[in-house]
């Protein structure tokens, strides 16, 4: 229970279906963010652009035991709701869902999605477990608010894709909006796993967006796929990151690699890297050359 809770919380299935069509109750539009909580800013302009949009807008906060592998430390994650809570609250977020695990996966659940096409490859690579537990939460969360649009963030672009897929599929007819990557000042992508970043850390993670975004001026001004990959390896290494799990130039829609050569579609640049034990991904989209 959440009594003091400065924001409506509601914690199970038949609270939520209530409690939003309460929300619906004069025609409003339900406008949802799922999250795992340990909430910055990146989140908040989620919630920010669904009430931007005129919506009611439902967030969730589940830590999500499908998508860790045993090695990822689910009982590590950090959880911070009273904190999430009130910030939620100060953008008048009408309704928080926080579910327990039981609620999400009561004794003798037993079905899962398993995908293919965009969520194979790149984060697939390093985290083979982790899409088929996002699209079993998503899709159940989705069934369980059944809100008119969702809104997922692009610093997850390949997830954000997997969402899309996922809802084409299941014929679930509801809208996916992507919400840009909220950034600190010197450009690093807003995630929960930067205050894990040492001083050192995060001055290296600091540079990984500018060599990203250096790639992207070097694509659209119609260098080469191949050459601006082997910038990009270079550049990373020399801004002192430990590991490349990938850096990538990927169709921007179907997430397929390119032809050698300049862009001939709109295509993403993404990377994953490791920063002093710490994973960290970022992505860019690039627009071929006139
Ligand atoms: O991006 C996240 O925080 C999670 O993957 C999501 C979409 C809330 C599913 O657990």
């Amino acid at each position: 229970m959440q009594p003091d809770s400065p924001v409506r919380v509601v914690e199970t299935r038949a609270a939520l279906r209530a409690a939003v069509a309460e929300l619906r109750a004069d025609g409003a539009e339900i406008g949802f963010v799922p999250t795992m909580g340990a909430l910055h800013e990146g989140h908040l302009s989620l919630v920010r652009i669904a009430k931007e949009r005129g919506a009611r807008a439902v967030a969730s906060i589940f830590v999500n035991p499908a998508q860790f592998a045993a090695h990822e430390d689910l009982d590590n994650y950090p959880r911070t709701l009273p904190g999430d809570l009130a910030a939620l609250a100060d953008l008048g977020c009408d309704l928080v869902y926080v579910p327990s695990a039981v609620e999400m996966y009561p004794e003798g659940f037993a079905t899962s999605v398993a995908m293919r096409g965009v969520a194979a490859g790149l984060e697939s690579e390093a985290r083979p477990h982790f899409f088929g537990g996002v699209a079993t939460v998503v899709l159940k969360l989705l069934n369980q608010v059944r809100p008119d649009f969702a809104v997922f963030g692009e610093k997850d672009y390949q997830q954000l894709l997997v969402v899309r897929q996922l809802v084409r599929d299941f014929d679930l007819g509801i809208e996916i909006v992507g919400g840009p990557t909220a950034r600190e000042a010197d450009g690093l992508a807003m995630s929960s796993r930067n205050v894990k970043l040492s001083p050192e850390g995060r001055d290296v993670a600091g540079k990984i967006n500018g060599v990203l975004a250096f790639m992207v001026e070097r694509l659209e001004a119609g260098e080469s796929v191949e050459s601006a990959l082997a910038f990009a390896v270079d550049a990373l290494s020399m801004a002192g990151v430990d590991a490349i799990d990938y850096v990538e130039v990927r169709c921007a829609e179907t997430l397929e690699p390119l032809d050698p050569g300049p862009l001939d579609r709109e295509a993403r640049v993404l990377a994953a890297v490791r920063v002093g034990g710490v994973r960290l991904i970022d992505n860019m989209g690039a627009t071929p050359a006139e």
